[in-house]
């Protein structure tokens, strides 16, 4: 195992990959990837012979190795799989050796992979396929030294059918001439961890959003996202004049198909992002300065392993809330700081204690079940609370000495408590009087200092939701308040679940709300629809699931259907259309939740 990381087999102690040079073909027939990767070593200790790397479901062709001028294959061995880890791959070194060669293939069910029928993209013309590394599924399209402590350059040529377009999160060579058979070429210059490495292809278009940003997407889907995405260039200015500046030459978005199973991913210079979010109004794009944050919070200064993993979404948090103030104003800011706030509630009532703690122990577990609202939302909380006890200039010069003292590392909390301590530790009001640091990362709960998000504006909608439910305010008047996204959503997750079905249909009658194009507001909705029993949004409930595989909006819609009495039956009919349509990582939880509807694969066997 990696020192330190528990998610990993890999030995970057004592031989490190520092650059990979992949060179892949896209095979949408077969469901597969081919090709090879070279990797490029460095000796951190002396007379190891022995190279391992993580991988999970690929079939290694071959490995070459040597010195310069006397590659030759070399002896490898793939162990035994574990069904969170992966196999370990163990490559025999030759003396003198300073690069390694595999020739290998990816299998149709590896869990990084997305392969789209024409009919579940947009245009419906063309397939489409793309990766999802974060947090330990790099190691099914490419086998590496999987641990965010791992940083690697690459280069990359990516071979697609004609007509589609490659992109990764990386630099784009300037000398594509896409012919009969087109290759992608891609550099990235910046040492990245393994979990960053991204790569599309499909149908894909791109628009400029100014000098340095971008939007690629379907063509059906450009014009919206580019009117959604209005703002990104005055969000990158906004985080770098507090920050520093963006490292990553260009910052662009991908607009991925609806199975996406993630909000976003921050994958460097292209973050990938769900259609879910093109509302129409720009009332979700704090999603985008969220990704946009983790230029600087996760992907320059990285978390060191998976339980670290509240250094890259609090900060995150923390700094999307300050890109949506100066974007968007303070108003609300404040109101995604309470939506925020009650999802921690929320999940703090059901959590086992040891998973409310920032620092947690991942052993012997997914990393995927680290990923709560606890690093999020607890990790931004405890960083308003070092805001508010040091000031925000003191605070902000703090973080942008951190970045610049951090910068292209992956560190562990400790080291954040140890820079924490040497950089505010002689402040009059320090944090060591005033914050209880080590409650705030390993104890349970929120500590009693933690600061608490307020919101007129929701206390505002909160109070006229009361009325109307105390039937002192007609339907009609909540329609009339031109309520936002985010009062929206507060309004649903105050309503108590007994509300009668009669009431709801008031609400649809009303409001309109029932036929929203915006899909939190949609899924807040249907969330009501199920657990007060109002039948008249099954179909809409059905279409939702269906054509959306966003494990955030789908896993809480399932969850409350198996819950009622005939809702397990439906949830099953539900899911059995759906499923074939679903990322394999919502795939994975929905299974959990209604039990698998599919027919059993076969046996997996290791060669
Ligand atoms: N890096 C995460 C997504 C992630 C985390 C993928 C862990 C796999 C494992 C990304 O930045 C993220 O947090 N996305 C959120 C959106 C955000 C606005 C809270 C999501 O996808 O919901
Ligand atoms: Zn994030």
């Amino acid at each position: 195992m990696t020192a330190g990381d528990v998610h990993s087999y890999s030995n970057p102690h004592e031989v490190r990959v520092c650059h990979l040079d992949l060179e892949l073909t896209i095979k949408f027939s077969e469901r597969v990837l081919r090709g090879a990767v070279g990797l490029t070593l460095e000796r951190v200790l002396p007379g190891v012979d022995t190279l391992v790397l993580d991988t999970r479901d690929l079939v290694i062709l071959g490995v070459e190795s040597g010195a310069p001028g006397a590659v030759a294959t070399v002896d490898c061995c793939l162990g035994e799989p574990d069904p969170i880890l992966g196999a370990p791959l163990s490559i025999r070194l030759p003396a003198d050796a300073s690069t390694v060669r595999i020739r290998y293939e990816t299998r149709p069910q590896s869990s990084a992979l997305q392969w789209l029928t024409p009919s579940q993209t947009a245009g419906k013309r063309h397939p489409f396929m793309f990766t999802q590394s974060q947090a330990i599924h790099a190691r099914s399209w490419i086998p590496l030294q999987d641990s965010p402590g791992v940083r690697v350059t690459y280069t990359a040529r990516v071979t697609t059918p004609p007509g589609l377009r490659a992109v990764m999160g990386a630099a784009h060579d300037p000398d594509v001439a896409p012919d009969d058979v087109p290759t992608f070429r891609f550099r990235m210059p910046q040492p990245i961890p393994s979990y960053l490495i991204a790569l599309a292809v499909g149908e894909l278009a791109f628009e400029p959003l100014g000098t340095r940003a971008g939007v690629y997407a379907e063509p059906s889907v450009l014009e919206a996202a580019t009117r959604e995405f209005d703002d990104i260039e005055a969000m990158i200015a906004a985080t770098e004049g507090v920050y520093g500046a963006y490292q990553w030459g260009r910052y662009d978005v991908l607009v991925l198909p609806p199975s996406f199973p993630f909000g976003g991913m921050e994958n460097p210079r292209l973050t990938f992002a769900t259609p879910t979010i093109l509302a129409g109004d720009k009332s979700l794009v704090s999603l985008i300065a969220h990704e946009l944050a983790h230029s600087w919070s996760g992907n320059l200064v990285t978390n060191a392993t998976w339980s670290d993993f509240w250094l890259n979404e609090g900060f995150t948090v923390y700094i999307e809330r300050r890109i949506i103030e100066a974007v968007f104003g303070r108003a609300r800011a404040e109101m995604e700081s309470v939506l925020g706030r009650r999802r921690l509630a929320s999940e703090l009532e059901v959590l086992a204690p040891a998973d409310t703690c920032l620092r947690i122990d991942l052993t012997g577990r997914d990393p995927d079940e680290g990923m709560t609202h606890v690093p999020y939302e607890k990790g931004a909380l405890f960083l308003c609370r070092l805001e508010e006890t040091v000031g925000r200039d003191r605070f902000d010069e703090f973080l942008l000495q951190y970045f610049e003292t951090f910068a292209f590392r992956s560190i562990s909390t400790q080291e954040f408590v140890s820079f924490l301590d040497r950089t505010l530790g002689t402040e009059e009001t320090f944090v060591s009087a005033d914050v209880d640091v080590d409650a705030w990362l390993t104890e349970p709960g929120l500590p009693l200092d933690a600061p608490e998000p307020r919101s007129e504006r929701l206390s505002r909608c909160e109070a006229q939701g009361q009325q109307w439910l105390a039937r002192s305010l007609p339907a009609a008047d909540l329609a009339a308040s031109r309520w936002t996204t985010q009062e929206w959503l507060h309004f649903f997750s105050t309503l108590p679940s007994d509300l009668s079905a009669d009431r709801l249909a008031e609400l649809d009658a009303a409001t309109g709300v029932a036929t929203t194009g915006n899909a939190e507001v949609a899924h807040a909705w249907l969330l009501l629809t199920i657990t007060t029993g109002y039948r008249a949004a099954d179909e809409q409930l059905e279409r939702y699931l269906v054509e959306n595989g966003r494990r955030k909006l789908i896993q809480p819609l399932y969850e409350a259907l198996v819950s009622t009495p005939d809702g397990h039956a439906r949830a099953r009919a539900i899911y059995r259309t759906a499923r074939p349509g679903y990322h394999p990582i919502s795939v994975d939880t929905i299974d959990e939740v209604v039990g698998d509807v599919a027919t059993p694969p076969p046996v997996r066997t290791c060669d």
